[in-house]
């Protein structure tokens, strides 16, 4: 722009509208209350307890749901015990793909209506549960269903078994997805499951509870069972476990840990993370800016890969940060059941809480703060896509999981100096390099201690690649050949 002219910005909140565009919500099929998936029925909790979960974006309730005490853990574990030793573990292995691949037909057949419920409990985008959750929840059944009969391939040369039953832990945001990447290969290995989804979002692990139901499996070989931390510490410490699986913080993922501590239960965590998304001065811009975009923004920034720490090199930063801010105007936040819309609610009031004391935070620190100017929903739990600038390494909201759409944004000079910078934290689960040059990208990639790194890219996920982190972020992989592994033990 020439110096004096005075620049012409579009005002996406006025000037430029989409049509609403609303997906329906008239066909799903939902119950007002929603009781414990154990032994191929649902049971109502033994304490007779339920609780509600909400719909984020508006604060109404969609459904009761059981809250499963110790005693309802017990009878869960024991039915999966039961199927794991007089049926599952005895079919053939060909015949337990069978059922694995039936179950990625139904979930296929029945995409829009887990979608639209997917939304609705959580909170995202419906073109995002739409795209991404549900079909990858379904490619993840359909991949692992082509293990069941081939495990002796796995790991050639030994011979592997099923390890018994696994006790599975989610989190809510990506509840279908997270259900998928624990169920899937535990099934495929030959275990039997008991799976405890998070609180806020129940509701589509309990259609899948439904689509096993229909898919025939025998009872006992998948139970799912709702409640709180309360739930998920009970199946940790049952005795009758052998596996536990966990998604979700790294609180909680320390806290079971040490319950594991001297028992022989394996256990794979995936935790929080705090990733670098590194933009060099070689790189395309406006595809950067769309990865940082999709690095940051994607499902409300709830993705423990997120690249919530931007690095630009700083001949370069001025523009990417401009280009940034614009890029951000033209988000739409609102109705995540509406097509158009970009960020969706945040999923609780709690987690909104959180983001919000880490604004604070990050302003006491002295950070400088953007917000896009959109407006938003009176009702519902709802958080501007935000960045902040100026911030060291050593501020909070650099070095801890917000967890939000909050993004942090720091320079560097030299490859040394960002390798040493994106690597200067509790967490290596993820990380991003945008540049054009092939030998910066191998020289950085295998510098960061993270356990994927996308180059030229973010925030792609695929069942025959395993996922996982270093350090804080958690231990195992999970997805591929490597998310067998955990559920297998090697006899010779
Ligand atoms: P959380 O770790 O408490 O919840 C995850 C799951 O663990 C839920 O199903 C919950 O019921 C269960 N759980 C809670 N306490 C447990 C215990 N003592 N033993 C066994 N299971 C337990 O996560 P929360 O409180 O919902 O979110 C807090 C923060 O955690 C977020 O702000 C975010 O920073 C991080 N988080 C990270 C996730 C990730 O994918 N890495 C997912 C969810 C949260
Ligand atoms: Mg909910």
């Amino acid at each position: 722009m020439k110096k004096g002219s005075k620049e012409v910005k579009i005002k996406f909140e006025t000037d430029w509208k989409y049509a609403p565009a609303p997906e329906s919500s008239d066909h799903i099929k939902l119950k007002s209350s929603y009781d414990l998936f154990i032994n191929g029925e649902f049971v109502t909790p033994s304490s007779g307890k339920y609780f509600e979960t909400v719909n984020p974006s508006n604060e109404k309730k969609i459904a009761d749901v059981a809250d499963a005490n110790e005693k309802d853990v017990d009878n869960a574990v024991k039915s999966a015990r039961q199927a794991y030793e007089k049926v599952w573990s005895r079919m053939p292995a060909k015949e337990r793909g069978k059922y694995i691949f039936r179950i990625a037909r139904i979930m296929q057949e029945r995409a829009r209506e887990l979608a639209v419920i997917e939304t609705m409990d959580g909170g995202k985008a419906i073109r995002e549960s739409r795209d991404i959750d549900v079909p990858l929840a379904a490619a993840h059944f359909f991949y692992y269903a082509g293990w069941a009969d081939k495990i002796e391939y796995a790991v050639p040369g030994t011979k592997t078994k099923s390890l018994g039953v696994a006790g599975q832990i989610i989190p809510w945001n990506f509840p279908l997805l997270m259900a998928a990447w624990k169920i899937a290969p535990a099934l495929a290995a030959g275990n039997t499951v008991v799976l405890k989804p998070a609180e806020t979002t129940p509701l589509t692990a309990l259609k899948l509870a439904e689509i096993i139901s229909d898919a025939g499996l025998p009872p006992g070989v998948v139970n799912i069972i709702t409640g709180a931390g309360a739930t998920g510490a009970a199946l940790v410490n049952h005795p009758g476990i052998d596996k536990i699986a966990f998604t979700g913080s790294t609180d909680v993922g320390k806290i079971i840990q040490k319950a594991l501590a001297g028992t022989s239960k394996k256990y794979t965590l995936e935790l929080g993370g705090k990733a670098a998304n590194i933009i060099f001065e070689d790189a395309t811009i406006d595809q950067a800016v769309e990865g940082i975009i999709n690095g940051i923004f994607f499902n409300q920034g709830h993705v423990c890969c997120a690249g919530s720490r931007l690095f630009v090199q700083e001949s370069i930063a001025k523009k990417v940060i401009r280009k940034l801010k614009d890029r951000m105007e033209t988000l739409i936040v609102g109705d995540p059941l509406d097509k158009n819309t970009d960020v969706g609610a945040i999923n609780s009031k709690m987690q909104l809480d959180k983001i919000k004391q880490y604004i604070k935070i990050g302003m006491n620190e002295g950070g400088e703060c953007f917000q896009t100017s959109c407006s938003i929903p009176t009702k519902g739990y709802w958080h501007r896509p935000t960045l902040f600038t100026n911030v060291s390494q050593s501020s909070r909201i650099v070095q801890e999981e917000i967890f939000g759409p909050v993004l942090s944004v720091q320079t560097f000079r030299t490859v040394e100096e960002v390798i040493e910078k994106a690597n200067n934290i509790p967490y290596g689960l993820s990380g991003g390099v945008w540049t054009d040059k092939g030998s910066k990208i191998f020289r950085v990639t295998s510098a960061l201690r993270a356990g994927v790194v996308w180059a030229n890219t973010y925030n792609k996920f695929d069942p025959t690649s395993p996922f996982g982190g270093y350090k804080e972020s958690g231990m195992g992989r999970e997805g591929g050949l490597h998310g067998l592994m955990p559920y297998l033990s090697i006899e010779n």
